[in-house]
């Protein structure tokens, strides 16, 4: 599985790096999985402003700084998009990223990691509606981290306390990614079938 984990924030002092690095390092640690970190930050893009809908332009214009991050999330295989809540929602500059978007999410896998006072749930329930018209499949485990910005240190390590509880975070990421591997692996059959 060729997986991306995307940092949905990019301001100064962000506490979402964190935590897509304690996601990076699990993916990491699971067989036949190949992890990459996207950080929005590197990939500064203008607001959306293209003359309609890229996915019914043929006569697209791709400015550069678009294509790069077109073709950093194309030939994946699986997502996980870490994002906090910004005002009950998920933050503009991940909205915008996603709003770039045509084919490259189709038949694939995604999930959610999300933190904030109430885990991100809410920017969870928002994002899972935005990436169905990406027409990405976002299988049923999410993570919703309350209290991430204290349970993890700045490389992504998770506090010993909270990693001894069984039914912690970790468990509830293992459990995730776990299940977007499966999804993963049955969703890339599907679409090699239907290449063949
Ligand atoms: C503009 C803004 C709006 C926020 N709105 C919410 C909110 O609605 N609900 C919530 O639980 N936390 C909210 N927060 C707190 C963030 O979820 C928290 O600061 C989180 O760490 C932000 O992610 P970041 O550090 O990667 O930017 C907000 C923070 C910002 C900066």
């Amino acid at each position: 599985m060729k997986l991306v984990v995307i940092v949905g924030t990019i301001r100064t002092n962000r506490q979402s790096l964190k935590e897509a690095k304690w996601v990076v390092k699990a993916a990491s640690a699971m067989d036949d999985v190949d992890t990459k970190l996207i950080d929005l930050a590197d990939y500064p893009l203008p607001f959306f402003s293209e003359p309609m809908s890229p996915r019914y332009n043929p006569e697209r214009k791709i400015e550069p700084a678009v294509q790069k991050w077109l073709d950093a999330v194309k030939d994946q295989d699986a997502y996980v998009f870490v994002t906090p809540e910004y005002n009950h929602s998920i933050p503009g500059v991940l909205k915008n990223a996603i709003d770039y978007l045509t084919t490259e999410l189709v038949h694939k896998p995604s999930t959610i990691v999300s933190h904030g006072t109430v885990g991100g749930a809410r920017a969870t329930m928002h994002l899972k509606e935005i990436l169905s018209e990406s027409r990405s499949v976002v299988i049923p485990y999410q993570v919703a981290f309350i209290g991430m910005s204290e349970g993890l240190d700045d490389e992504g390590n998770l506090k010993p306390e909270l990693a001894a509880n069984p039914y912690g975070p970790n468990a509830a990421l293992k459990s995730a990614l776990d299940e977007l591997k499966w999804y993963s692996d049955a969703l890339a059959a599907a679409r090699n079938q239907q290449a063949d």
